[in-house]
C-alpha cells in the first residue's frame, strides 16, 4: 500500500550531478526578494519556506510547497542529520529541474534559494526559523512536533505539520494551545490529514453528514499492511540517540507506535465521521507477534483492534496491523439506519447501499497538492485556517486507543486528554538514550 508521496530521498537515483543542482541554487539567489510580514500579503511578494525533517514526507511537502504558489522560495532547511538534507535538496532540486524540462521554462529551479541556509542538529528549527522564513514545513518524527509547532507560533511563522500532531497527551495539549495563540495571531496552521482535502472523500462525509445513511450507528475502520519502513541495523558510530533517530518509526516516544503513526488517517475518518466529537471512552487489544526481535525494531507493536464508544451510542471499531504475508486493506464502513456506506479511497470506491442508493461522483485529487494549495491560498488572501482542533482531536484519539492497548484499562475521553504520560520527559541530544520499556497490558500503568 503505497500511503503517500513518502519518498526515501536517499535511495532515488540521479538524473543529474549535484553540481548542476547547485549551480540552479546559486543563480537562484539572485531572485530573492525581501518578505513583507504574514498578514495581507501581496501576491507579488516572496514567501520563504523552511522545512524541518527533511526526509521523505518533508521532501514531498517542499516540492509541493513550490508548485502551490508562484512566489513561494524554498529558503531554509533543517534536519537532525546532514545526509538527509542534502538527500532532500538534491531530490528537490531533480523535481524543479524536472518541471523545467517538461515547461521549457528556467524558473522552477530558481526557487530553491537555501544556499547558506542548510542546518544540521537538533537545534536546527531555532536556526530555520531565525532565517527570515514566512511558512514552517515540520515534518520529523511526531515526538518533536509539538515543541516545533510552539516554536514556530512563537516566531510568527504560518505552518504546515505533519499528522500525528503528538505522541501524548501533553504534547497533544501544548499543539492546542499552539493551535489557539495561532489563531490570535493571524497565522494559518495545516495539517497533515490529507483526506480532509481529497474530493472524493470529502463527498462522501457530506453525505453522510448530509443523512445519506440515515443515522449512523456503527463504524468500521482497517489500516493492515505487509509491513513498515525497513529499520536500519545499528552502525557502530551512532550514538543511542542517533539509533533511534534513525529508526524513530519502531520507538513509541518518537512515533508514537504505527496506531497513531500510520493508522491514525483510518482513525481520523471516525473523528470526521462523529463531526470531531470525541468519543466517551475506548477499550483495545493489541501486541507485538510478527515483529523481528531485533534492537532495531524497538519497543512497538504490530496490532492493535480498539472499540470506542460515543454518547450517541455509536460504536466505532478499529484495526490496524503490520503483518508480513497477510492481506493489505484501508477501507471504512458507515452502518446507519437507511443504509450502509463503503469507502475504499485507493481503488475509489465511494458507496451507498440501502433505501436510497449512492456512488460518489467527485474526481480524485492530488491531496498532498490540494493542502498546499490551499495553505498558500489562506495565506496570500490573509484568510487564516487552522486545523488545529480537529488535528489535535484525531491525534488523541488514536493515542488513547494505544493507551488502552498498551494497558489493559478503559480509557475515557476525560482520562486521555488530562493524562500526565510524557514520552520524551528526557531531553533529546544526540548521546545516550534508554530504550523505551515494551508495554504489557494488566503491569503498563495509566497514566
Ligand atoms: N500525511 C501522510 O500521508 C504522511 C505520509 C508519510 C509520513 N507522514 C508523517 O510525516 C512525518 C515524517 O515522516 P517521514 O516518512 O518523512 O519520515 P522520515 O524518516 O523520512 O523523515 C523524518 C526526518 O526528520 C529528521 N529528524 C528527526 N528528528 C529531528 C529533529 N529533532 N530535528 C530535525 N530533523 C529531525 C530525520 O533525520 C528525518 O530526515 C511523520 O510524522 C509521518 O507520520 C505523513
Amino acid at each position: 500500500m503505497s500511503e503517500s508521496t513518502n519518498m526515501d530521498p536517499n535511495r532515488l537515483m540521479s538524473r543529474r550531478s549535484f553540481t548542476a543542482a547547485s549551480a540552479a541554487i546559486g543563480a537562484a539567489a539572485v531572485f530573492a526578494r525581501p518578505s513583507f510580514g504574514f498578514v495581507n500579503t501581496r501576491v507579488d511578494q516572496t514567501l520563504k519556506v523552511g522545512v524541518v525533517g527533511c526526509g521523505g514526507r518533508g521532501t514531498g511537502a517542499v516540492i509541493q510547497a513550490l508548485k502551490a504558489d508562484p512566489g513561494s522560495v524554498l529558503w531554509a532547511m533543517g534536519d537532525a542529520f546532514e545526509d538527509k538534507l542534502s538527500g532532500c535538496l538534491h531530490y528537490v532540486n531533480e523535481a524543479m529541474l524536472d518541471l523545467d524540462d517538461e515547461q521549457g521554462t528556467d524558473s522552477w529551479a530558481k526557487k530553491v534559494q537555501v544556499e547558506g541556509r542548510t542546518y544540521s542538529g537538533l537545534d536546527a528549527i531555532h536556526k530555520v526559523l531565525a532565517s527570515g522564513v514566512d511558512v514552517m514545513i515540520l515534518t520529523t518524527p511526531p515526538g518533536f512536533r509539538p515543541e516545533h509547532l510552539r516554536a514556530s507560533i512563537d516566531a510568527g511563522k504560518h505552518v504546515f505539520c505533519e499528522k500525528p500532531v503528538a505522541v501524548d497527551a501533553q504534547g497533544v495539549r501544548s499543539v492546542l494551545e499552539s493551535a489557539r495563540m495561532a489563531k490570535a495571531k493571524n497565522l494559518s496552521v495545516m495539517s497533515g490529514f490529507c483526506w480532509r482535502y481529497q474530493d472524493q472523500v470529502r463527498e462522501t462525509f457530506e453525505k453522510l453528514h448530509a443523512g445519506g445513511i440515515g443515522d449512523l450507528h456503527t463504524i468500521q475502520t482497517t489500516y493492515n499492511t505487509t509491513g513498515w519502513v525497513a529499520p536500519n541495523p545499528r552502525k557502530e558510530i551512532w550514538s543511542d540517540a542517533e539509533f533511534q533517530l534513525r529508526n524513530w518509526q519502531y520507538f513509541t516516544p518518537l512515533s508514537a507506535d504505527h496506531v497513531a503513526e500510520q493508522a491514525v488517517h483510518a482513525i481520523d475518518w471516525i473523528a470526521w465521521a462523529m463531526k470531531d466529537q470525541p468519543p466517551i471512552r475506548c477499550y483495545a487489544v493489541g501486541g507485538r507477534q510478527t515483529r523481528e526481535e531485533r534492537p532495531e525494531t524497538g519497543n512497538v507493536w504490530d496490532h492493535f483492534s480498539i472499540t470506542y464508544e460515543y454518547a450517541n451510542g455509536v460504536r466505532a471499531y478499529h484495526m490496524c496491523r503490520h503483518w508480513p504475508n497477510t492481506p493489505s486493506d484501508n477501507s471504512a464502513y458507515f452502518l446507519g439506519s437507511a443504509g450502509n456506506c463503503t469507502m475504499q479511497p485507493w481503488n475509489g470506491t465511494h458507496r451507498i447501499e440501502g433505501n436510497a442508493p449512492w456512488k460518489g461522483s467527485a474526481s480524485s485529487n492530488d491531496m498532498y497538492q490540494r493542502e498546499h494549495d490551499v495553505l498558500f491560498r489562506s495565506i496570500r488572501d490573509a484568510k487564516p485556517l487552522n486545523d488545529g482542533e480537529f488535528m489535535s482531536h484525531s491525534s488523541l484519539l488514536a493515542i488513547m486507543g494505544r493507551m488502552a492497548a498498551y494497558t489493559g484499562q478503559v480509557v475515557t475521553w476525560d482520562q486521555a486528554l488530562n493524562s500526565k504520560e510524557n514520552l520524551n520527559e528526557t531531553p533529546w541530544s544526540m548521546s545516550d538514550r534508554a530504550t523505551p520499556p515494551r508495554p504489557m497490558p494488566g503491569k503498563t500503568k495509566l497514566i
